[in-house]
């Protein structure tokens, strides 16, 4: 049994499995295809709506230092992914990559931690994302009744209980209206990707060009707030870094990214490129945006809701023209984090199934070069999820199932440096052992941080997971019938 557990996958039959025939996946995406499947997958809800609230509770305007601190750490983890996605540039990420390192059940960990992110990032997304068309078509006039435009399930201090809604109908329609985009292939599904983020990145950068002469310098001013009664993340430097872990979520999806890289023409040169350059590019449009709403509006204002459309209100009849089109960025935006987080679970599935862990039917590929099977499987969890789950509780378990997967990634690059010294790196992660061992660090500390609750919640999807294992993927493994 132990010898099964840990059994690896060649690096090289990984390779030549992405070769030739590459299990049907189509390489068509470009470099600059890559930067806007990251910078679809980044910008969202992260910018449109925790931006404010985080500035009002702990970091006021040094919101922007936050930025910075949480886009080191996301460029750390960045760096390590690029490193691994060089070399072997399949669809399962970090899942193919402790195959090759550290065995199957690792993999399996690791792979069922990715589902787990992806999945519910995809589900609180879509949660967003009704909020914002529920609220565009009541400005419209056009009220949804509440029993199809909530959770069915809500959570306080007395556990679970029924809302009385029968769905989130708009949050399930969005999840199918993006997985018929897929299903299409994914060129088609980067084509509607770009258009979203030239929308999106559009009409944050009117904000930041028009926003600018608006601004009150008396606002920035303390520009740290200080910390007056002594309690830890409110205000003061450790606000900033309160600040930072909350600001993380507005970072992720850059890792998505790699579940791309069997469908990449030139993924040694390009993955790398595509994850860094999107992650800085977001990073000078968060860091803008914050100093520029900061400036606007007072940070002790700030914790509501949709917080540009408020200072685009703010600054009176010179910048409100612009807010029906922060709406229309914020809804663009969070359909295409929705679109490429869908895309990165379905690789996870199909790269699972191929490998004979999951069942064979989730590796089908249509003509358009489409994992489909896998596709609409994810798309039918999702969307379940998204209707009957409320924001807040999706939303935390996206953090710590991505921090999980951090962790991974950094602490294996240096596990393959040291078994696999030789192995041809086409990019190599700087600063060995330095870059792997501070980003595992910052991630474990992170991940410390959250509640209690949510721990628990990880504990309990892990054992799920150990559960189809053993089960299942244990017995259909593809390397038990090549008796390895
Ligand atoms: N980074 C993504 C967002 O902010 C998850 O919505």
């Amino acid at each position: 049994m132990p010898n099964r557990l840990f059994r690896k996958k060649n690096i090289s039959d990984a390779l030549k499995e992405s070769e030739g025939f590459n299990g049907g996946l189509k390489r068509t995406l470009s470099a600059t295809n890559l930067v806007m499947l990251g910078i679809g997958a980044i910008v969202g809800t992260g910018i449109f709506v925790i931006t404010g609230q985080a500035a009002a509770d702990y970091a006021g305007p040094s919101l922007t230092i936050s930025f910075l601190i949480s886009a080191l750490c996301c460029v750390l983890a960045g760096l390590c992914y690029a490193e691994f996605a060089s070399i072997i540039p399949v669809s399962g990420s970090v899942y193919s990559y402790s195959y090759a390192t550290t065995g199957e059940f690792l993999a399996w960990f690791i792979g069922w931690d990715l589902v787990l992110e992806y999945l519910f990032a995809c589900s609180s997304v879509a949660v967003g994302w009704s909020g914002y068309m529920l609220n565009m078509l009541h400005g419209w006039g056009i009220d949804i009744p509440s029993h199809i435009a909530s959770s069915t399930l809500v959570y306080d201090d007395d556990g679970w209980a029924f809302s009385g809604s029968i769905i989130n109908f708009p949050a399930v329609f969005i999840v199918g209206t993006v997985t018929a985009f897929l299903i299409g292939g994914v060129r088609q599904s980067a084509l509607v990707n770009n258009i979203m983020v030239a929308i999106k990145v559009g009409v944050i950068l009117l904000f930041i060009g028009f926003g600018i002469s608006y601004i009150d310098v008396s606002n920035w001013s303390p520009y740290i707030p200080e910390n007056v009664n002594g309690e830890f993340g409110h205000y003061g430097w450790s606000g900033i870094l309160r600040g930072a872990a909350v600001v993380f979520f507005a970072y992720l999806g850059f890792d998505a990214l790699s579940t791309t890289a069997q469908e990449t023409r030139n993924p040694q040169k390009d993955m790398p490129r595509g994850i860094l350059i999107s992650l800085i590019i977001c990073a000078v449009l968060y860091v803008s945006v914050t100093a520029v709403l900061t400036g606007i509006v007072n940070y002790t204002e700030l914790n509501v809701d949709a917080p540009i459309a408020m200072a685009v209100d703010r600054a009176g009849e010179g910048l409100s023209w612009l807010s029906p089109f922060i709406k229309l960025g914020a809804i663009a935006g969070l359909t295409s984090v929705i679109l490429v987080m869908m895309l990165g679970q379905s690789r996870i599935y199909y790269a699972i199934s191929s490998d004979g862990l999951l069942p064979k039917i989730l590796s089908k590929v249509n003509k358009r070069g489409a994992p489909y099977s896998a596709t609409i499987f994810a798309s039918i969890v999702t969307g379940l999820i998204a209707g009957l789950f409320p924001l807040d509780i999706l939303s935390e378990l996206v953090s710590i199932g991505t921090l999980m997967a951090f962790t991974i990634v950094c602490l294996s690059i240096l596990v393959l440096r040291k078994t696999q010294p030789d192995l041809p790196r086409p990019f190599r992660t700087p600063f060995v052992p330095f870059v792997p061992l501070l980003g595992a660090a910052i991630c474990l500390m992170q991940m410390a941080a959250l509640p209690w609750n949510t721990w628990l919640r990880l504990i309990g999807w892990t054992a799920v997971g150990f559960i189809i294992y053993f089960l299942y993927g244990i017995k259909h493994s593809n390397l038990n019938k090549r008796g390895n």
